[in-house]
């Protein structure tokens, strides 16, 4: 068994020291991408990133400061002043405003109800993308567009689709919202998604809707291990 370092390290693949490996796991909101993409990394020692929680960052920093969520200058302007980072810890990903922790705040319904809008801004995409483009190390990392634009020449790339009213059942679990509140809001944002939320053209895409989480993990982790140079997986 090997375990791989935090981002920035050379992760777990011990047979080729240094070998960087990025695998993306993109898919619509509630698709199962990020337990999928958590649990894939932990079996392959490496880190996981949420890109999703950069946006949901450069949303609450809007949202504190009464900005109007459509004004891509303001946020912008925002983004310049505080430092909004990322940290692909092992344990989960935590975002700091200015080194204060604000993970907790970022899975509110406040912030699910702005945040497409605030990740439709093109210089916002930039911000989130140079922050992402940035991390060093092996790691697998969630979103939408990470296999299409962002890290086009990923090791492995996955997309994860499953129904609608799936989708909403199992956000409803994660949530004190009834579910067919929560399935209003996911179709509303997967229209304001769907521009930048395509399969990559070489992308595996995978229906969790009949599937159990360990169920996709083994498919990806299959089709992972076929493309490896050399692994070494944790069990
Ligand atoms: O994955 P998530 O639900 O936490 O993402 C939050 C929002 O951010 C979602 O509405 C889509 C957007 N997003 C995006 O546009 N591109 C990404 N790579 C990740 C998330």
């Amino acid at each position: 068994m090997t375990v791989g370092g935090p981002a920035g390290s050379s992760g777990g693949f011990d047979a080729q020291p240094g070998a960087r490996v990025v695998i993306t796991i993109d898919g619509p909101a509630a698709s199962g991408k990020s337990s999928a993409a958590k649990l894939l990394a932990q079996r392959l020692g490496i880190a996981y990133v949420s890109s999703g929680l950069l946006y949901r960052g450069a949303t609450l920093v809007a949202l504190r400061q009464g900005i109007d969520v459509a004004d891509e200058g303001a946020i912008l302007a925002l983004l310049a002043e505080q430092d909004v980072r990322l940290h692909p810890e092992a344990g989960g990903n935590r975002v700091t405003v200015d080194w204060r922790d604000v993970t907790d705040e970022l899975h509110t319904d406040a912030v699910d109800a702005s945040v497409s809008v605030v990740a439709k801004h093109p210089r916002v995409r930039a911000w989130v993308n140079d922050r992402l483009r940035e991390m060093g190390g092996s790691f697998v990392i969630d979103g939408r567009d990470m296999g299409t634009s962002v890290f086009p020449g990923a090791l492995a790339k996955f997309y994860l689709t499953a129904d609608p009213a799936v989708r909403a059942k199992r956000r409803a679990g994660e949530r004190s919202t009834g579910v067919e509140a929560i399935a209003t809001e996911l179709s509303r944002r997967d229209e304001r998604d769907k521009r930048q939320s395509v399969p990559a053209a070489d992308a595996v895409v995978i229906d969790t809707g009949p599937l159990t989480l360990v169920e996709v993990v083994e498919q990806v982790l299959t089709a992972v291990l076929r493309v490896l140079p050399a692994r070494t997986v944790n069990t």
